[in-house]
């Protein structure tokens, strides 16, 4: 496990989940969006090659899940899933944390995939825990919030900043943690709230994402993260983590040698009782 960065909101860590979450201290909210768990298989955006995410099988995920959950210490839990990997997912928070319900963002048009059935413009989010409604009660199913566009993304499965900050509102959270944070949209939108958080991925250029982008927002300010310039998006391009440039003082990272795990992320002897075998998913 690695810490990171540091800045007076946000503590970011590079490591497995599975590893440092006892490093996160009780929060309001867990507003996560781990791996799928349906292999995505197209990494391409219009010629960029994205990076594939890690443990995203079913069963690699099933595992995680099982893992994670049980050492979180939150209030409520917004839990994205793929609709395929929503049984299983809501079945394993609903162990630990009292079910309350299912949102669904709704993306507006529907995505890549099965060209011959109907196009995927949804995504679903178990809601679970014992959370209190902080604003004007409404429906399940989030509008408004468009997915961010291929050309800007950073992260292959990057939400919207307003999504995350819509979310993090409707229970009042003042404390949060991202388990998965990928691009740390989640980290972002929290900052601007002026909402502590904690998050975790495995890949370092995911950190490395996430930290240029919280040192470029401003706590308390919605709408201070400016997205760079097109053509410097994708840390594949952008970054060079050898020739990285020395960081001021604050906010602070942390190069500690040390990152147990990451290497082998479905470890050995993982098998957690009562997981279910998926015939379909690859082994
Ligand atoms: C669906 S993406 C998150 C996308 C994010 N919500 C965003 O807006 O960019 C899931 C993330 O989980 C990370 N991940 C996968 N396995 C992990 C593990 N064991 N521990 C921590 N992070 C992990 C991946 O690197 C990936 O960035």
């Amino acid at each position: 496990m690695r810490h990171y960065y540091q800045d007076s909101h946000t503590t970011l860590y590079h490591a497995d989940a599975r590893d440092a979450v006892d490093a996160i201290p009780p929060v309001d909210l867990l507003l996560t969006d781990p791996s799928y768990g349906h292999h995505f298989t197209s990494n391409r955006v219009r010629g960029r090659k994205l990076r594939p995410v890690r443990n995203d099988g079913i069963r690699q995920s099933v595992r995680l899940y099982r893992q994670v959950l049980p050492l979180i210490q939150a209030e409520h839990v917004l839990w994205f899933c793929h609709w395929k990997a929503y049984a299983d997912a809501s079945d394993i928070v609903g162990q630990y944390f009292r079910t309350r319900g299912l949102l669904i963002w709704d993306k507006g048009h529907p995505g890549l995939g099965d060209k011959a059935h109907p196009g995927t413009d949804y995504e679903f989010i178990a809601s679970a825990g014992d959370g209190k409604l902080a604003v004007k009660r409404g429906g399940s199913i989030i509008r408004g919030h468009k997915p961010v566009p291929p050309t800007r993304r950073r992260h292959m499965h990057e939400k919207p900043i307003s999504l995350g900050q819509h979310l993090l509102t409707m229970f009042g959270a003042s404390s949060m943690a991202d388990t998965f944070f990928g691009s740390g949209n989640f980290l972002v939108a929290a900052k601007e709230l002026g909402i502590s958080a904690y998050g975790i991925d495995l890949e370092e250029q995911n950190c490395e994402t996430a930290a240029r982008a919280l040192e470029a927002t401003m706590a308390g300010e919605v709408g201070s993260f400016r997205y760079p310039a097109r053509g410097t998006l994708h840390p594949s391009r952008s970054l060079n983590l050898r020739k990285a440039e020395p960081r001021p003082a604050t906010p602070r990272r942390f190069r500690s040698a040390d990152v147990s795990g990451t290497d082998q992320p479905a470890r050995a002897g993982d098998r957690v009782a009562g997981e279910m075998p998926y015939a379909s998913a690859p082994a």
